[in-house]
C-alpha cells in the first residue's frame, strides 16, 4: 500500500491512502478504538472476520462518575484533564489485554464526535499519532454511528433495522439501513432522555448519575398519585420532548416541599410511568414510519445508557412485539460508552474502504445523517438541530 505525504498548513502529515481500497474479503482485520466524547475514557481491540463476525479482543472503560459526582453532573474541563491523564495508560492496558503490537493494527479508529470537543481532541489526537507513528490508516468514527452498528458486533443483525438510542445526550430513532447510511426519523426537541432522569434525580436530592436512582426509588413508589403529562402523545412525528414532563415534577415537588422518602419514590414513580407512556408511543409512530419508508425492519435495537432501565425494557419489550419485530439489546457494557463500538464502527468502515485523513477535525455536533438525502415525507419528520 502506498504511503503519501502533503502538506497542511505548516505540517507534513503522513498518510496511507486507503480510499477505495477493498480488503480481501477472507481477511480479518484487527482494530483499535477509542471513546472520549464524554465522561468515559474506554480503549478496545477487536477482530473483524472476512465474514462480517466480530470478535472483542479486549474492552477497558474507566469512567469518571467519581470524578464528576460532587457536580451532579459532567464538567467539560474536568472530563478532558481526566481523559489526558487516563488514556495512554488505558489504550496501553486494551493492547496487552488483546495480546496484538500496534504493528497488527489494519487501523485505528476514534470517535471524533459529536461529544464534549476538549475530550475528543484527546481521543482523536491520540488516534491521528498512533496512525502517523505506525503507519495504520485512522477512522474518525462518529459516535452515533458506533451506537447504531453496535448490534451487528453483538448479534451479526442484518440491514435494515430501527435504532433508538437513549442516552445522557442524546434521544433519537434512527433507521439504519447500511454502513454510512442513516436516517434519523426522530429526535429530542427539548432534552435527553437520560439528562431528564438526571435532572429529576438532582431537584429530588438524590445523586448523580439519577437514572439508576430514579429507576430505583420508582419501584417503591405509586405511579398512580401524580397525573404528569405524556409529552408528544399522539403526534404524527416521532419526536420526544421531555422539559415540560421534568417541569411538572419540578413544579410538584416544590409544592410539596419538605419531601418524606415516599414522597419522593411517588414523585420518580410517577415520572417514569409518563416517561414509558411517552417512549411506546413515539416508538410505535417511528417504527410505522421506518415501515412505511424502508419496509419492515429487521429488528427494533436499543442501545445507550437509558436502555439499562428494567421498566424502559420492559416496554420496549411491548413496542416490539405489537410492530411483530425482534428485540435486540446488547449487553449492558456495549449500550453505554466503550471503545469496542468505535473499533467496530472503525472496522466495518475500513472494510469498505473508507478511512480518513490525519487532519479529520473534532466536531462537537455531528449529525448522522447530514450527507444523506432524506426521504421527501420524513422531511418534517425530524426536529431542527
Ligand atoms: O450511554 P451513557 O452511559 O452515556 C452517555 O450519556 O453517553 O448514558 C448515561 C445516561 C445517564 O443520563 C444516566 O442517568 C442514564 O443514562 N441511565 C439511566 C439508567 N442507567 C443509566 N436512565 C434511566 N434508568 C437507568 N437505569
Ligand atoms: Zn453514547
Amino acid at each position: 500500500m502506498a504511503s503519501q505525504c502533503y502538506a497542511v498548513g505548516s505540517k507534513t502529515l503522513v498518510w496511507r491512502r486507503t480510499q477505495g481500497l477493498t480488503l480481501a474479503d477472507e481477511t480479518p482485520i484487527l482494530v483499535l478504538g477509542i471513546e472520549t466524547t464524554c465522561d468515559e475514557t474506554a480503549a478496545a481491540v477487536i477482530e473483524r472476520g472476512g465474514d462480517g463476525q466480530g470478535r472483542i479482543l479486549s474492552n477497558i472503560v474507566r469512567s469518571q462518575i467519581e470524578e464528576h459526582a460532587p457536580f451532579g453532573g459532567v464538567v467539560p474541563e474536568i472530563a478532558a484533564r481526566a481523559h489526558v491523564d487516563l488514556l495512554d495508560g488505558i489504550v496501553a492496558t486494551a493492547m496487552k489485554d488483546a495480546g496484538v503490537t500496534f504493528s497488527q493494527l489494519a487501523g485505528v479508529a476514534a470517535a471524533a464526535g459529536p461529544g464534549l470537543i476538549g475530550g475528543v481532541i484527546v481521543g482523536l489526537t491520540t488516534a491521528k499519532a498512533i496512525a502517523l507513528v505506525h503507519d495504520t490508516p485512522l477512522l474518525a468514527v462518529n459516535h452515533l454511528e458506533a451506537h447504531a452498528l453496535t448490534p451487528r458486533l453483538t448479534n451479526a443483525l442484518a440491514f435494515p433495522y430501527c435504532l433508538f438510542l437513549a442516552s445522557g445526550g442524546h434521544t433519537q430513532i434512527v433507521a439504519v439501513l447500511g454502513v454510512g447510511k442513516y436516517v434519523r426519523l426522530g429526535t429530542t426537541v427539548d432534552d435527553a432522555l437520560g439528562e431528564a432522569f438526571d435532572k429529576v434525580a438532582k431537584m429530588l436530592g438524590l445523586p448523580y448519575p439519577g437514572g439508576p436512582q430514579v429507576e430505583r426509588a420508582a419501584v417503591q413508589g405509586d405511579a398512580a398519585r401524580f397525573n404528569f403529562p405524556r409529552p408528544m402523545l399522539g403526534r404524527p412525528d416521532a419526536n420526544f420532548s421531555l422539559s415540560g414532563l421534568k417541569t411538572a415534577v419540578r413544579n410538584e415537588a416544590s409544592r410539596m416541599t419538605p419531601l418524606e422518602p415516599q414522597d419522593i419514590n411517588d414523585l420518580c414513580a410517577g415520572f417514569q410511568v409518563a416517561v414509558l407512556d411517552s417512549i411506546a408511543d413515539r416508538l410505535n409512530v417511528g417504527l410505522r414510519l421506518f415501515t412505511e419508508q424502508f419496509g419492515p425492519p429487521t429488528a427494533l435495537v436499543a442501545a445507550g445508557g437509558v436502555a439499562a432501565n428494567q421498566a424502559i425494557r420492559g416496554a420496549l419489550r411491548e413496542v416490539a412485539g405489537h410492530a411483530r419485530t425482534e428485540l435486540v439489546i446488547p449487553p449492558p457494557a456495549l449500550c453505554t460508552d466503550n471503545g469496542a463500538m468505535i473499533a467496530w464502527a472503525g472496522a466495518e468502515r475500513l472494510a469498505l474502504g473508507l478511512t480518513d485523513v490525519l487532519d479529520a477535525p473534532p466536531r462537537a455536533r455531528w449529525r448522522l445523517d447530514e450527507n444523506i438525502e432524506v426521504p421527501a415525507n420524513l422531511a418534517n419528520t425530524r426536529a431542527s438541530f
